[in-house]
């Protein structure tokens, strides 16, 4: 399955800010691979979708928030790829619909509210089998799309790098674009994720098992910096918000405030307090999440 670019661009971050520290940061941009399946999202639905035709599906189910960049992806993929989608989608109706749940629909995904005690327990067998009377049968693609197979998609990223690198940056939701990139360097150099939810410390044992899902090894190249949530999931700040600013004026490169623009805050002020050293070369991933 291909979308319309399979390799992205890796631009180099000239700002005045840090140039003095003499770190080398690039930025991989994800978020050029499509306009509506952008980022880590294609990369995480591409082998599920494969599979899914493979096993004889004609549709998929997932799971995600109302604002869910991975609800608002699989249902662009579902139409670009001419396979049925259905959205579960946490807590109670919208009406109107959001942006987001908008262009879901418009998409042709098939929208189903779930109250958020039975979210809770979504993946369990009682769950999946009341959706499955309710809607047949379907390929099931976690929340986040974050599994094994979304991992070994992730795995990609690292092998359309073309560069010498010490590290590589990405946001951190569920963990999967991270323990793909990890997977995909096999040992090599190191990756640092940052949590955008708070206490995140979970996320250790999530992706540590992401990784064993897919290829049953074990890494220590890997660190997740749990330091810059803002507060939590979709929460924000004047700093962030001011930072964002700056960065996308000085650099022309849009950021989004959930994922990307706190992984960009990190990874800024960690050159700044000297954890990234003088000569040390960064490569941040552009995750996508623009609208
Ligand atoms: C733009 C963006 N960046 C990063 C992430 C985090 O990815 P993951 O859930 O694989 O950690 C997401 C979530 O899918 C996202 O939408």
């Amino acid at each position: 399955m291909k979308l319309a670019i399979s390799h992205t661009p890796i631009q180099k971050i000239e700002d005045p800010e840090i140039m003095d520290f003499g770190v080398n940061l690039y930025i991989k941009r994800e978020d050029l691979i499509h306009p509506t399946v952008s980022g880590n999202k294609w990369r995480k639905l591409k082998y599920n979708l494969e599979q899914a035709r493979k096993e004889g599906f004609d549709q998929i189910l997932t799971f995600g928030g109302a604002y869910s960049n991975h609800i608002y992806a699989t249902a662009s993929a579902g139409k670009l790829f001419d396979i049925k989608s259905i959205g579960v989608i946490r807590g109670e109706p919208h009406d109107p619909l959001n942006d987001t749940l908008s262009f879901a629909k418009s998409s042709g995904m098939h929208l189903y509210y779930m109250d958020r005690a039975k979210y809770r327990q979504k993946m369990e067998a009682l769950v999946i089998g009341e959706l499955k009377e309710r809607f047949g049968e379907f390929y099931l693609i976690p929340e986040g799309g974050s599994n094994a197979l979304a991992v070994k998609g992730c795995t990609e990223i690292v092998s359309d790098i073309d560069q010498e690198f010490d590290y590589i940056c990405c946001a951190c939701g569920t963990g999967g674009t991270l323990a793909g990139i990890t997977a995909g360097l096999d040992h090599k150099n190191k990756v640092l994720g940052f949590a955008v939810l708070k206490g995140a410390g979970f996320l250790r044992d999530d992706v540590s098992n992401l990784i064993l899902q897919y290829n049953k090894t074990i890494y220590k190249n890997w660190n997740i910096n749990l330091d810059y949530h803002f507060g939590g999931y979709a929460k924000s700040g004047s700093d962030l918000q001011e930072f964002m600013k700056k960065f996308e004026k000085q650099n022309k490169i849009p950021l989004e405030f959930v994922y990307t623009g706190k992984m960009m805050f990190g990874i800024y002020d960690l050159i700044k307090k000297g954890f990234f050293k003088s000569g040390e070369t960064i490569i941040a991933i552009h995750t996508g999440g623009i609208r």
